[in-house]
């Protein structure tokens, strides 16, 4: 297993930063103010230079903002269909509010990432909560997951679900573009290993599988991933097609189903407070999918 995931996590703190300067997602401008004030040693205290950069440049983030909210927000949509005997675990989870916002819903939510980023994560929602005299739901766990590991996936499982007859959503958004092709297949039988094990009916739900063959790129986004691939020791790597994508899950025994993420224009808030391009935001949301793949049971078995 290479040891070298922790260097995708300070991305979540540019995902952060993003937010709450370019959007009114809920919980953004206090998570990017509450992570700023901490000390951990790879967190940059002042906006990254690489963003300060970018954002001379207006043209070229269009499409990266809205990707950020559109990828939250059809995520918290796909998530909210599902009915409340589904426990939620969020993988990955870097610095979303998502946590917070769920608050207010009946159902588990298990939120994870990696032991680092998890520790920082969990101390940014305690000093929100306790800033405006809320307690954390009973429902709202952390827990530290690497999510190419199905040890410790299994670990999770004996922690949280006792028998095979727990209704489980997997969820996460802008992990998967940082692992390499062998790591996709690694994440998707962790998951479905481990919902053989636990779940009743598991669903794996997520904003990171598009067409990447389709997406147009600026020379500002290339220089953009450039920088974040050095960042990060990484290459990014996606599906070419949607065609990729499906095979892909079917061959690890889930059914998926794909739909852009346009319905999800009129909620985007970057888009008035940018300014940003309304045809272009529309054109990008067009080309971005939400991903729900629902598990055959006991597929790896049959
Ligand atoms: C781009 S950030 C996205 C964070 C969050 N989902 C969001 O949208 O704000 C990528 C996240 O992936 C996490 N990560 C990287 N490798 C991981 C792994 N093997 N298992 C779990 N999380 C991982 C990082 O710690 C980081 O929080």
């Amino acid at each position: 297993m290479p040891e070298d995931y922790e260097k995708i996590s300070p991305t979540a703190v540019l995902v952060a930063l993003m937010r709450a300067r370019y959007t009114n997602m809920p919980y953004a401008a206090e998570i990017y103010s509450a992570v700023r004030q901490m000390t951990k040693p790879y967190f940059s205290k002042r906006p990254p230079s690489i963003f300060r950069r970018l954002f001379k440049f207006s043209p070229g983030t269009t499409g990266r903002l809205a990707y950020l909210e559109g990828r939250y927000l059809s995520l918290n949509e796909a998530v909210n269909k599902l009915d409340d005997s589904y426990t939620v675990i969020e993988i990955a989870s870097g610095l979303s509010a998502r946590g917070l916002e769920r608050m207010s819903r009946p159902s588990v939510y298990i939120e994870t990432d990696l032991p680092d980023m998890l520790a920082t994560k969990q101390k940014v929602v305690q000093k929100i909560l306790a800033e405006k005299s809320m307690a954390q739901s009973p429902k709202y766990h952390f827990y530290a997951l690497n999510a190419l590991d199905p040890i410790a996936w299994d670990e999770l499982g004996r922690r949280f679900f006792g028998g095979n007859n727990s209704n489980i959503a997997v969820i996460h958004e802008g992990l998967a573009q940082y692992l390499t092709a062998e790591e996709k297949v690694k994440l998707r039988d962790s998951i479905a290993g481990f919902f053989d094990r636990y779940a009743a009916k598991g669903v794996w739900i997520t904003t990171d599988f598009y067409a990447y063959e389709k997406m147009r790129k600026t020379w500002m986004l290339k220089f953009l991933d450039r920088r974040i691939e050095k960042k990060t020791s990484r290459k990014f790597h996606q599906f070419a097609t949607l065609e990729e994508i499906v095979k892909f899950l079917e061959q690890g025994g889930f059914q998926a189903s794909l739909q852009d993420c346009s319905f999800i224009f009129d909620r985007l808030t970057c888009v008035d407070k940018v300014p940003l391009d309304k045809s272009r935001v529309r054109e990008v949301l067009r080309m971005y999918k939400i991903c729900t793949a629902v598990y055959s049971q006991n597929h790896l078995g049959s």
